[in-house]
């Protein structure tokens, strides 16, 4: 046994002793469900022990009522105290601060109507901390995670991931930032602090009373992916921020429902891309536009040393259906705005402008290599389907939260090649963001046809999250370390992983 796994093996024996007695069953008779840690272990030792909570809460988005939402809310119990903040913009969305090697306790305390867990999407991580929905938990239960963060530097987040539920709880306010550090990245001399700022894009309905709208009763929202109307930065409505003059380190991620989004600077200039999802890139590269699918994240460094003070600056916004039409527009129901609409401005405060210099050497990646591949010629195909209401990987949906089909087994150690193929030559024409649980792949081929959002993927770097257009098929080249166990992968528009297009993986003993 590893270090790690006799831990989790004494934490499974203390938590389960402390639970048998008054856990009412959450899931249905005949789903598996497992314990959950009501308790810390004690021969673990955190740098960093947080309190979170998902509860009921208000916010004031929009001019007259508040609107009534679902929020974290928590505090640091133990070591820095920056590492839970809030954004800046409405104030609920968290962050959490964490250096690769930390060990890290978070008490999670579930005050919701109904059952949660909390997923952080992005991380390789023990399974019992994953945030499976096996491990949810009821009104007034709490959950405690322990692990030790094991990502270089990158921008990851989190969210709830109950079963069927993960749409709406998203949707209503639960979402956060996870980012990690490491020294490789300290090297690189990156804009930070106040000079790091996350951007998280979401978009929401809003009726007249100020309250959040969600999905309409029947299929039709589910199968095409609920949009909103408006497009909230850091919980915000029309977002606008005073930038000194100098280099900023935008993190943006999309952390809405099932929305595509395709960004650009409204004056034109190249959108400067230094890390994906799994972190820096090697070096820096410039697109004239990036698209982001649900969950994917871009690290983009600006300089606005050379404004003049007063001039603003936004990030100009094509959102897309998964349908791949273009929504730009509906905010106002009029028709879509060619060129997009601004969903973030900046205004260069006055000040003397500060020189920064872009590093050309950014980090170097672990080598994952095609060649160490055990079915490079053969590669697992998922088949992305979606028909008569359902939305499926090689037509299935999931099915018990154990259960693991014999072709959805890998072997610690190893390195594959999955290849996640939209054929969608029947059923449905969409695009599918397609995600893997406790691991950062590569894309090492992307086959069919184009489409006008295409030339701004970042499939460079690092990557857990794969846009799939219709017709495509995306290779990705991925490996199993450090922990067995079952994880999820699935289609992140949060519609359709609620409707079971996801399904279960397991890493068994090499
Ligand atoms: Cu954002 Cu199952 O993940
Ligand atoms: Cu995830
Ligand atoms: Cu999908």
């Amino acid at each position: 046994m590893t270090t790690i796994d006799r831990r989790r093996f004494l934490q499974t024996l203390a938590a389960g002793s402390v639970l048998l007695a008054g856990h009412k069953p959450v899931f249905p008779a005949g789903v598996a469900h497992a314990m959950a840690p009501a308790e810390a272990t004690p021969g673990f030792n955190p740098d960093v022990e947080l309190e979170l909570n998902a509860a009921p809460g208000e916010i004031r988005v929009l001019p007259g009522n508040a609107t009534r939402l679902w929020r974290f809310t928590g505090r640091v119990l133990r070591g820095d105290p920056r590492s839970l903040s809030f954004l800046d913009g409405s104030g609920h969305i968290p962050v959490i601060r964490a250096r690769r090697g930390q060990k890290l306790r978070i008490h999670f305390t579930n005050q919701l109507p109904e059952d949660s867990i909390v997923h952080w999407h992005g991380l390789h991580i023990v399974q019992r901390a994953d945030g499976h929905p096996m491990y949810a938990v009821g009104t007034g239960k709490k959950y405690v995670y322990e692990f030790v963060v094991d990502n270089r530097a990158g921008t990851h987040w989190f969210h709830p991931h109950p079963h069927e539920r993960t749409g709406l709880q998203v949707y209503f306010g639960l979402a956060g930032l996870f980012l990690v550090g490491d020294d490789e990245e300290d090297a690189a001399r990156l804009p930070r602090d106040e000079l790091d700022l996350p951007l998280v894009i979401q978009d929401r309905t809003f009726n007249a009373a100020n309250q959040l709208v969600y999905l309409a009763p029947g299929m039709m929202d589910r199968m095409m992916g609920f949009q909103g109307d408006r497009v909230l930065v850091n919980g915000a409505a029309g977002y606008t921020r005073a930038m000194e003059r100098t280099a900023y380190r935008l993190r943006v991620l999309n952390a809405s429902n099932s929305t595509l989004y395709s960004l650009r600077w409204s004056n034109g200039r190249p959108l400067t891309l230094i890390g994906t999802d799994g972190g820096l890139l090697e070096r820096p590269l410039t697109r004239a536009s990036l698209t982001l699918g649900i969950g994917e994240r871009a690290d983009v460094w600006v300089d606005f040393a050379g404004g003049q003070p007063g001039d603003e600056v936004a990030i100009v916004a094509d959102s897309w259906s998964p349908m791949l039409e273009n929504i730009t527009g509906l905010q106002t129901g009029a028709a879509p705005v060619p060129g997009g609409r601004p969903i973030a401005r900046f205004r260069i405060a006055n000040g003397a402008a500060r020189k920064s210099t872009l590093p050309q050497r950014l980090s170097s990646f672990p080598a994952l290599r095609i060649g160490d591949a055990v079915n490079r010629d053969r590669p697992r195909t998922i088949q992305l389907s979606m028909q008569r209401g359902q939305a499926m990987l090689n037509g299935r949906t999931f099915g018990r939260m154990d259960e693991v089909a014999d072709d959805e087994k890998v072997k610690l150690g190893t390195t594959e090649v999955w290849e996640f193929a939209n054929d969608a030559s029947f059923g449905m024409r969409m695009a599918h963001p397609m995600h893997v649980h406790n691991l950062q792949f590569r894309v090492v081929e992307r086959s069919g046809p184009g489409h006008a959002i295409s030339a701004g993927f970042t499939d460079e770097g690092l990557k857990d999250v794969a846009l799939v257009l219709p017709g495509q098929r995306v290779r990705v080249l991925m490996k199993f370390e450090d922990y067995t166990g079952i994880y999820l992968y699935h289609c992140h528009i949060l519609e359709h992983e609620d409707l079971g297009m996801m399904r279960n993986y397991r890493v068994d003993p090499a």
